[in-house]
């Protein structure tokens, strides 16, 4: 499979999970582990263009796939609009949920390039935080979509 752009090739065993796969053997550890059921979203990444928490998928399913996790959205020492906007806007909290939460958001911009506040809410569903709450979270995604639009 190729992940942020980078071919590896491993011999796994077909019980190993994906989001294992990413951390443990690749070595890619900005994408978390908080539920391990599909509940929380930290494990969320983009595979083959679609966001997915990989906590139960198997690593051998994503076997010739395209992936992005957090470690590849800044280029050439850039941030990422989304990135920038979770800077801005104070989005960052915890930094446990934020990983997934920044490539929810990174689909839903992808499809939805000016979405609305209860579009934003919505579509964030699958991605649960704990501690603080969603609103800076919000704002952070509306500074990147104006960002992303060139405003
Ligand atoms: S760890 Fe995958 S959804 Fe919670
Ligand atoms: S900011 Fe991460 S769980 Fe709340």
């Amino acid at each position: 499979m190729t992940i942020n752009g980078v071919a590896y090739s491993h011999e796994v065993e077909p019980r190993l999970l994906l989001v294992h796969y990413i951390r443990d053997v690749v070595g890619l550890t900005g994408t978390h582990i908080g539920c391990d059921t599909s509940q929380c979203g930290a494990c969320t990444i983009i595979l083959n263009g679609m966001a997915v928490t990989c906590c139960t998928l198997f690593a051998v399913q994503a076997d010739g796939a395209e992936i992005l996790t957090i470690e590849g959205l800044a280029k050439d020492g850039q941030l990422h609009p989304i990135q920038e906007g979770f800077w801005e806007k104070h989005g960052l909290q915890c930094g446990y949920c934020t990983p997934g939460m920044i490539l929810a958001a990174y689909q839903l911009l992808q499809r939805m390039p000016n979405p609305t506040e209860s579009e934003i809410r919505h579509n964030l569903e699958g991605n649960l935080c704990r501690c603080t709450g969603y609103h800076n979270i919000v704002k952070a995604i509306q500074y990147a979509a104006q960002k992303m639009a060139g405003k």
